[in-house]
């Protein structure tokens, strides 16, 4: 409609400021402070990874392994970054409770404020932790009726050549899965089934090709492994695995 009018300087200025920054490959979530994520808003700061959309997978296997909502089921996300795999399973099951763990304090605040935006802050328990270090999962309480992860997968030597949005601006934190990028894989396998109540699930996101490999990891761990699930674009994305 004003297509023709004079944009107010302050106005052209601002324009100018976040035009510069995506110029500069910084992700459109980073700029806006937001990215949608099953449908629900999601604050974005640059300590959590950005959202994928692949990762709504996550929750399209996990929803129905916990079949009747109204349960007070037990959940726990390990990595949980901006929140959205957690809090977004809390919307879906009113009585559920979870409990998120992530390394970055910078990410449990963005996750915290995103807890209590989406209503689900009663519901959730976010602890700073790191799976690396010994007795990592006594905090945790548990056993879980579902454990869900998207844990840091790229290989480490392979991040520098990622598209600069990702590379430059994502925190390595979040991407980082070590020298053949399944690292957090092994400490997670080797802590599930005592994570786990009998019959309970973990579902987590994978890296294109890492299937079998994690598939073999899981299983040496005493796990049942159900075939990989595609993401929309056709890649295995989701591994499924019972207790
Ligand atoms: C790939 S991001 C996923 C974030 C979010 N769950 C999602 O799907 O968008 C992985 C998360 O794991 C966390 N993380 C990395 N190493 C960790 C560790 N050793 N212990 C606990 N959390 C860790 C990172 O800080 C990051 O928030």
């Amino acid at each position: 409609m004003h297509g023709r009018d004079p944009a107010p300087p302050a106005v052209e200025e601002k324009l100018r400021t976040l035009t510069a920054r995506r110029v500069r490959r910084e992700p459109m979530a980073y700029i806006l402070g937001e990215r949608e994520f099953w449908g629900l808003p999601f604050k974005v700061s640059p300590a959590v990874l950005v959202p994928r959309p692949d990762s709504e997978t996550v929750i399209e296997v996990a929803l129905p392994l916990l079949a009747d909502r109204t349960r007070a089921w037990r959940l726990l996300d390990l990595g949980l970054g901006s929140g959205c795999l957690l809090l977004t399973l809390l919307k879906e099951l009113p009585n559920a409770h979870g409990v998120g763990l992530d390394v970055s304090r910078e990410a449990l605040a963005v996750a915290q404020s995103n807890a209590q935006a989406l209503g689900v802050a009663d519901r959730a328990t976010l602890l700073h932790g790191d799976w690396r270090e010994p007795g990592w999962t006594g905090p945790l309480g548990g056993p879980f009726d579902l454990v869900v992860s998207n844990p840091p997968y790229i290989e480490a030597g392979t991040i520098e050549g990622l598209m600069p949005e990702v590379a430059r601006y994502e925190p390595r934190l979040a991407l980082d899965g070590g020298p053949d990028g399944l690292d957090p894989y092994r400490l997670i396998a080797t802590a599930a089934p005592q994570l786990m109540v009998p019959g309970g699930h973990l579902v987590v996101e994978i890296g294109e090709g890492q299937a079998i490999e994690i598939t073999r990891i899981f299983e040496a761990a005493g796990l049942r492994v159900t075939a990989p699930v595609k993401d929309l674009g056709g890649i295995d994305r989701v591994l499924r695995a019972t207790h």
